[in-house]
């Protein structure tokens, strides 16, 4: 929609309001029309649904307002706390089975189930482990023992440790403990934000080790593609580093073996699963990185994109921005691909913070400025009016993940996530889950629980839930007509799943 319609939508609504206010008392009629017209204007608000459709609608909002005055309502209260009341959700169950498009944010190093993780690869033969001075831990396979290191002095080979260990069920409680943020008592544990991210930062140093190894890379792979579809999404786009994979002698492979390597895990899956469309990567690195860096980074993406142009999609920096360097500090190397004559697509994390006003909080206009294909987060966005504009102008999604958002400490009642107004407004968006092992969550159900129950609230509908669905595919880098045909694959499981809910 262009800023001129909206501009019309304002004038008019003013007449209207000045018309009714001579009477005294508003017109019910005008009232109506005004309510109307608000809601035309939210996520799905144009979107007509069918009579089967408004069944299943009817049905969702009965539950909706029955969880919603439930003594303890899940998105006001920590996800750690609320997952077990989201579980026995009816609304919840019913988004598992929803058809929900494409996950479009998610960290490669935390998509895969850390009970898979410490119960699978942590079991394979010649796997060591080291516990730090600073409470985290390292792992490595090796058929040697592993050199030591300036953070590891003392390594272990697992197998024979846990032959001494008497309480083997705590011993692995503990490993996982370590690889993700999950825990009981979250308001202790990470009293602040600086707290939460130091854990977060070591939990994806620590899973490193283990996800790295070239053997069990292949298995993490097509696990986190089957979880995925288990929660009825069908096509994904990873960010990753596709760096540093190793072998039991040390061999480590360059990008182009691991991308040849996860190329062939989605065709194994895609043959395997033929309702599974397919994955694709978002080259990312560290923005702890300096400039040159990040420069030979942008060159190596855009060579890896000639080369894999159907797995490589663009290019993102990653790690908590409010520590690290701004995009602007970057421009130098974010440059480069215009200044060569080539399109490198940039899928930019911007706005992931709390602190108004900061050179930080400037990342959201300096990606949009940088042509970027979608926001990461964009939480700061509803404070930023001429960059929401911007964004809604050329149709560049940001991509809401609202449990990583309350985790990370930027907001605690999901209720009052900025979301919302985004959503009120019908601003492109999608939702996804950022990184699912660290958070304790799989798939998309739980952060679409939390948009569709916590952040739209009442308002938010079916016919909103379907929007956010297409989004996921529209706003893809998929090619035209590849979006094409997933939308139609979509729109047939959407029937089934109609058919058999309404
Ligand atoms: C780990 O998973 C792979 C496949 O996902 C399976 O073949 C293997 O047997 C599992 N190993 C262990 C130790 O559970
Ligand atoms: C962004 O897009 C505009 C308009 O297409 C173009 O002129 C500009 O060079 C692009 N800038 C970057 C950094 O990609
Ligand atoms: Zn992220």
């Amino acid at each position: 929609m262009s800023l001129c319609q909206a501009v019309v939508t304002c004038a008019s609504l003013l007449v209207v309001v000045c018309v009714s206010v001579n009477d005294g008392m508003p017109e019910p009629k005008q009232r109506e029309l005004l309510m109307r017209q608000e809601a035309s204007r939210q996520t799905g608000g144009h979107v007509t649904l069918t009579a089967a459709e408004r069944q299943l609608d009817a049905r969702l909002q009965r539950l909706k307002q029955r969880e919603m005055s439930a003594a303890r309502f899940p998105p006001s209260i920590h996800f750690f706390k609320a997952k077990p009341l989201i579980q026995k959700s009816s609304v919840f169950k019913l988004l598992q089975q929803m058809p929900k498009g494409a996950a479009l944010h998610i960290h490669s190093s935390a998509l895969v189930s850390v009970e898979w993780l410490v119960k699978n690869a942590t079991y394979r033969p010649h796997c060591h482990v080291c516990f730090t001075w600073d409470n985290s831990v390292r792992f490595l396979f090796s058929e040697r023992p592993p050199f030591l290191r300036w953070d590891c002095f003392h390594w272990q080979l697992l197998e024979k440790l846990r032959a001494t260990t008497k309480d083997l069920s705590a011993f692995d409680n503990r490993l996982m403990q370590h690889l993700t943020l999950f825990t009981d008592d979250p308001d202790s544990e990470y009293p602040d934000q600086d707290a939460v991210w130091q854990k977060f930062e070591n939990a994806f140093i620590a899973a490193a080790g283990l996800v790295c190894h070239a053997p069990v890379l292949r298995d993490y792979y097509y696990k986190g593609l089957e979880e995925l579809h288990q929660d009825n999404i069908m096509y994904l786009e990873l960010r990753s580093g596709v760096s540093k994979t190793y072998e039991l002698d040390g061999t480590v492979h360059d990008k182009i073996w691991t991308l040849r390597m996860f190329q062939d895990v989605v065709e194994k899956f895609k043959a395997d699963h033929p309702d599974f469309l397919g994955a694709r990567v978002i080259i990312s690195v560290h923005r702890a990185l300096s400039v040159s860096e990040v420069k030979d980074a942008i060159r190596e993406t855009i060579q890896l994109q000639r080369d894999f142009p159907d797995v490589v999609a663009g290019f993102d920096l990653v790690g908590r921005e409010d520590a690290g360097r701004t995009l602007w500090s970057f421009r130098e190397a974010l440059s480069l691909p215009v200044d060569m004559g080539v399109t490198l697509p940039y899928f930019f994390h911007a706005g992931e913070t709390d602190d108004e006003g900061t050179d930080v909080d400037q990342n959201l206009l300096d990606a949009l400025l940088f042509n970027t294909t979608r926001i990461g987060h964009g939480f700061a966005l509803a404070h930023h009016p001429l960059a929401k504009e911007l964004s809604r102008k050329h149709d560049v999604a940001v991509e809401v993940c609202p449990i990583s958002n309350q985790v990370l400490k930027l907001v605690s009642d999901l209720r009052n996530h900025p979301a919302a107004v985004l959503m009120s407004e019908g601003h492109p968006l999608v939702i996804s889950s950022d990184d699912p092992s660290l958070f304790g969550t799989t798939g998309l159900s739980y952060d679409f629980y939390q948009a569709f129950v916590g952040i739209g609230g009442l308002k938010a509908n079916l016919a909103t839930l379907k929007e956010l669905a297409l989004n996921s595919i529209r706003y893809s880098s998929l090619p035209a007509h590849l979006k094409d045909t997933a939308c139609a694959a979509w729109q047939r499981k959407w029937d089934v799943f109609i058919a058999e809910n309404s």
